[in-house]
């Protein structure tokens, strides 16, 4: 990271919020991490702490909780702590922030579901000091369930810690836009975007409860102290309004900045919009860094809506950036500097241009010939992300190998499905296996995880279809490997975890190709997501493989998948793409027909995934040709990975 934001401490203590210069702009406490796992472990150490002082005094401690991806961590941390260190629960009393409504026990997207599964089965906590909203209470008996909920709240003297993540409308618990400052415990009609995020989990929008019981916002903030978890980029606008902005319903997250015992833990991404990290040259004088000159000029050229190379000392100065040019001399000089910084990154040669002076180009002429994996963790996103470097890297001759990390079967949908089972009943019409296929898709209901044979078909349409464009861009099927890494392969949506076997075969293919260029998803939007996983059997594959002597040559680069662009100022390597390039990336985006029209994890973004793509690259062209750089029709753009 460019600024010296990141905590290095042990342990998450408050502090005032706006009485520090380096939280000016920011009205509530927070701390930021290298990694959600390393914050989460600390703030169950703090749980942890609080639970045993309270064990000491003979008290009870009394914890709200909060379900979703993001505390997720925090109570693993709390079950290793409770079976390695005899961390007891028997004077725990806790209650949790919210629930669907209506909704069964039994139902796997149950927030009582997700807690036992998560954390009371592994604990000792006693049953009765378990409390979660109820989903079954009939609609008459509602309104007095709430009060009776928030009366036993009070019984206990108020909460000693709250455990909160955001959502992106701003909720807490599920108390959305519009909320009072002083509600209690309520039923609630939850947000669009909030029924769009939890969509993925119930396998689509239509199945996601339109309502919710929830802790009011007065409840919570009653409690002592409060501890928010956020993660990922997809947070980072949220946070930043919620920690920057002024307190509004709109917004009621914001509520928090007058709670007196309040933090934020966020991890860098989460954290990537706060002026301090965004701009930090707007907050504190800077120690400037080739990274941040590069990232602050570009910023400021963005604002001024000016070139680099029309950039004055003036513009410098109005904006909080003198002391830049302190370092620098003229702003001439740096600009310079910068247009020729960013002209460097631009090449249409992604596997290096073979017999020129490659000095000043974002990769090696040699060797000629490059052997290339492209790493894919679904089926699709080689082409959505890469598709014009893909091209172009087969075109110019390079060896190149696509591994699809994971089947991506969970996301062809049973009409798609179905389909193609029933094509191939025609050509197989005694077969029993087809016909209970047919069944089990016909009869199936909202709870039935796939069978292995439906797991099967499924796999098997997205491998054809990978097949298909990967034909069509020019790759040899042989080049074509299809990993099915074994965490994803559960059947629903929440994964299992990263294991040596997963490791081991990512190891086995980079071992036997031994690439000179990786090329892998460098994707972090959703911290719990596929591609984080992906990404991190990548990473420790290289950890395990850098000892060998093929590894010194191995170059790696990061691309973003469909949602996000790495920043400009964060780019390495650019390569450009003609109109002609964009239809036929376009068309080998095509060939993944189930991922089209609507599809099952289409996210509250409607536009179709090559509609995305394009839009995209398009846009990175047009912040080339804002900079004052040439103008292309679209790029494409990666990160080095240094290992
Ligand atoms: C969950 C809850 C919600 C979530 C929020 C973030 O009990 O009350 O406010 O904390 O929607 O969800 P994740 O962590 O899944 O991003």
């Amino acid at each position: 990271m460019i600024n010296t934001v990141i905590n290095k401490t042990k342990e998450i203590s408050y502090r005032e919020a706006g009485k520090f210069e380096e939280t000016r702009f920011e009205k509530i406490h927070n701390v930021i991490f290298e990694s959600s796992t390393e914050a989460s472990i600390l703030v169950a150490h703090e749980i942890a702490n609080l639970i045993r002082r309270k064990e000491e005094l003979g008290e009870v401690c009394v914890l709200g909780l909060a379900t979703g991806s993001s505390p997720v961590k925090v109570y693993e941390e709390l079950v290793r702590m409770h079976r390695e260190e005899g961390l007891s629960f028997k004077n725990v009393v806790t209650f949790n922030l919210d629930e669907y409504y209506p909704i069964d026990v039994d139902n796997i997207q149950s927030y009582y579901y997700f807690m036992h599964d998560h954390l009371f089965n592994h604990v000792d906590i006693l049953h009765e000091n378990i409390n979660i909203p109820d989903g079954t209470v009939s609609d008459q008996d509602l309104h007095q369930y709430c009060i009776d909920y928030e009366m036993k709240i009070q019984s206990y003297g108020g909460i000693d810690f709250q455990l909160l993540g955001i959502g992106r409308t701003g909720h807490i618990g599920f108390n959305e836009p519009g909320s009072h400052i002083n509600s209690g415990t309520r039923a609630i009609t939850l947000d669009y975007i909030t029924r769009v995020d939890a969509a993925p989990a119930f396998l689509g929008l239509k199945n996601v409860p339109r309502k919710a019981i929830t802790m009011g916002v007065g409840t919570v903030r009653k409690a002592k102290r409060i501890v928010l978890l956020a993660w990922g980029i997809n947070k980072a606008d949220i946070v930043k309004q919620a920690i920057e902005g002024e307190m509004s319903s709109q917004v009621p997250a914001t509520y928090l900045q007058e709670h007196d015992n309040t933090t934020f833990v966020l991890d860098i991404e989460a954290s990537s919009e706060l002026t301090r990290v965004k701009t930090p040259w707007l907050v504190k004088s800077c120690r400037w860094n080739d990274e941040l000159k590069c990232k602050a000029v570009i910023w400021l050229s963005e604002l001024t809506k000016k070139p680099f190379l029309k950039l004055t000392d003036k513009d410098y100065n109005d904006n909080g950036m003198s002391s830049i040019l302190t370092e620098e001399g003229a702003a001439y000089d740096l600009n310079i500097k910068m247009f020729n910084k960013m002209q460097h990154t631009i090449t249409g040669w992604p596997g290096g241009k073979p017999n020129v002076d490659d000095s000043n180009r974002p990769e090696r002429s040699e060797p000629a010939k490059k052997r290339v994996i492209i790493f894919s963790p679904h089926p699709d996103d080689d082409v959505i992300s890469m598709g014009g470097t893909f091209a172009r890297l087969v075109e110019q001759g390079h060896e190149v190998h696509v591994a699809y990390q994971t089947s991506g079967n969970i996301a062809v949908s049973n009409e798609e499905a179905l389909k193609f089972v029933e094509v191939s009943k025609v050509l197989n019409s005694n077969s029993t296996e087809v016909d209970s296929i047919i069944h089990f898709l016909k009869n199936k209901s909202k709870n039935d995880i796939d069978t292995l044979e439906v797991r099967k078909l499924k796999t098997t349409i997205r491998k054809s279809e990978s097949l298909a464009a990967t034909r069509y861009v020019g790759l040899p099927d042989e080049n074509v490997h299809f990993l099915e890494l074994p965490f994803y392969e559960t059947g629903t949506i929440k994964k299992g975890k990263l294991t040596e076997a997963d490791i081991r075969i990512m190891c086995e293919l980079i071992d036997d190709i031994k690439p000179h260029q990786i090329y892998a998803a460098g994707d972090l939007a959703d911290p719990h997501g596929t591609h984080k996983v992906c990404l991190d059997a990548l990473f420790e594959a290289l950890k395990i493989l850098k000892p060998e002597s093929y590894m010194k040559d191995c170059w790696v680069w990061l691309y973003r998948g469909a949602w996000h662009e790495w920043e400009t100022y964060q780019i390495d390597m650019a390569v450009p793409m003609s109109p002609d390039q964009v239809l036929k990336k376009r068309q080998s985006i095509f060939y993944h027909q189930s991922q089209k029209d609507g599809v099952m994890f289409q996210g509250d973004d409607n536009r179709e995934f090559w509609v995305r793509a394009e839009d995209r690259n398009r846009a990175t062209a047009k912040k080339y040709k804002d900079l004052g750089l040439a103008d292309y029709e679209a790029i494409e753009a990666f990160k080095r990975y240094y290992f």
